[in-house]
Order: structure tokens, then sequence, then C-alpha cells
């Protein structure tokens, strides 16, 4: 039997109706054999402040350990402005620090996102796998699901109900289960 594997689910939407949280709905209903998929809403984490590294925000101190118990990650990211969000840069940047205390350090990480242009959250991926450099992630490279016209693929609730796009999920969350366990 395969090893039990968790991976924490982050998106990068405060929306309620984020078609980006529900990719992560959509992804919790694809997971394969032995893979849970637990998701953590960034909604009430304060702006990033070095003053405050010490003694982090209590939201902050649990982001952590949640990302420290998680076998890999899984991001779900719009793009804002050709970019990734502020509020999961802002969270992003909160569990890398202090410096020496990156809780993000050797995870596997896979990226998904979803914008109702046709790029699908290209641009916001490749700044986010940048920024896995200087995190120390091992990002999945393939496949990448970028889901474009997303109001298409997607009902007004932010439900996924594109069956190829669920494909593609069911088939990065493979690829970020095979990555985790090799790594193991
Ligand atoms: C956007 N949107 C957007 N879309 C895109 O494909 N490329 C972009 O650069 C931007 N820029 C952008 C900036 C800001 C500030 C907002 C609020 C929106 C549109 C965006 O993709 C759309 O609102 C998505 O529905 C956001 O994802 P959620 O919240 O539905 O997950």
């Amino acid at each position: 039997m395969d090893t039990p594997i968790t991976v924490l689910g982050i998106c990068g939407s405060l929306r309620k109706l984020s078609v980006n949280r529900g990719l992560l709905r959509a992804a919790q209903q694809l997971t394969p054999q032995g893979v849970a998929l637990e998701v953590f809403d960034l909604l009430g984490i304060p702006p990033y402040n070095q003053d405050d590294e010490a003694q982090p925000p209590a939201l902050v101190t649990a982001l952590k350990a949640r990302i420290r118990a998680a076998d890999a990650i899984l991001f779900a990211t719009p793009e804002y402005n050709y970019s990734i969000p502020g509020v999961l840069k802002n969270a992003i940047d909160w569990a890398s620090r202090p410096y020496g205390d990156n809780a993000w350090a050797g995870k596997p990480v896979a990226i998904m996102g979803a914008s109702p242009g046709m790029l699908g959250t290209a641009r916001a991926q490749y700044h986010l796998r940048q920024c896995f450099v200087f995190l120390d992630m091992h990002a999945v490279n393939k496949p990448e699901v970028m889901i474009g016209l997303a109001g298409q693929r997607c009902d007004a609730e932010g439900n996924l109900t594109d069956d190829k796009s669920k494909q593609a999920i069911g088939n990065l969350l493979a690829a970020l289960a095979a990555l985790t366990r090799k790594l193991k």
C-alpha cells in the first residue's frame, strides 16, 4: 500500500464565490488513493511586518504549524495584475520568516489556477515558481493546470464543472503524490 500523504491546500483568493476556492473543492473530490487534502483559509492574516516576526500573529503560527504537519502543499491562485495576489504573497512571506525558520523549506508543491481570461493564471504561476527557488520548495513541473475562460468552466458558486479541467487536477494530484513519495 502507498504511504498516506497529507496535502495542505491554500487559496490565493479570499472571495466567498472564488473559482480558485472551487478548484480546491474539486481537488478534494479527486485525490488519489492514500492522499488527503485539507484546506487552510488565509482570511484574517494581517499584513507582514518584520517588527512582529519574534511574536507573529496567532494565525501565522497556526499556518506554519499546518505547513509543517503537511507532506505537500497545493496552491490554487488567481492572477492579479499579471502576478501573485497580495494575500497569498503575504502569507508566503510570513511563513518563510524569521530567517532560518522557513516553514516551506523542503516541501513538495503543486500549483493550479483559474481566471476568466485566456491564460488561466499562467503569469502568476510562473512568479510563484520563482518564489519557490528561494523558499527551497520542490515544484511539480507537469501538468500545468491553468484554467482559462473560468466563466464557462465554473458555475455561479465557483464550482468547477468542466470535466477536462477536473481530469487535469486529478493528474496534478497524482504527480504531487508521486513527487512527495520520491522525496520521502
Ligand atoms: C484581476 N483579474 C485578473 N485576471 C487575469 O487573468 N489576469 C490578471 O492580471 C488579473 N488582474 C486582476 C487584478 C485584480 C486586483 C483583480 C481583483 C482581478 C481577474 C481575476 O482573474 C478574477 O477576478 C478571478 O475571478 C479571481 O479569482 P477568484 O477570486 O474567483 O478565485
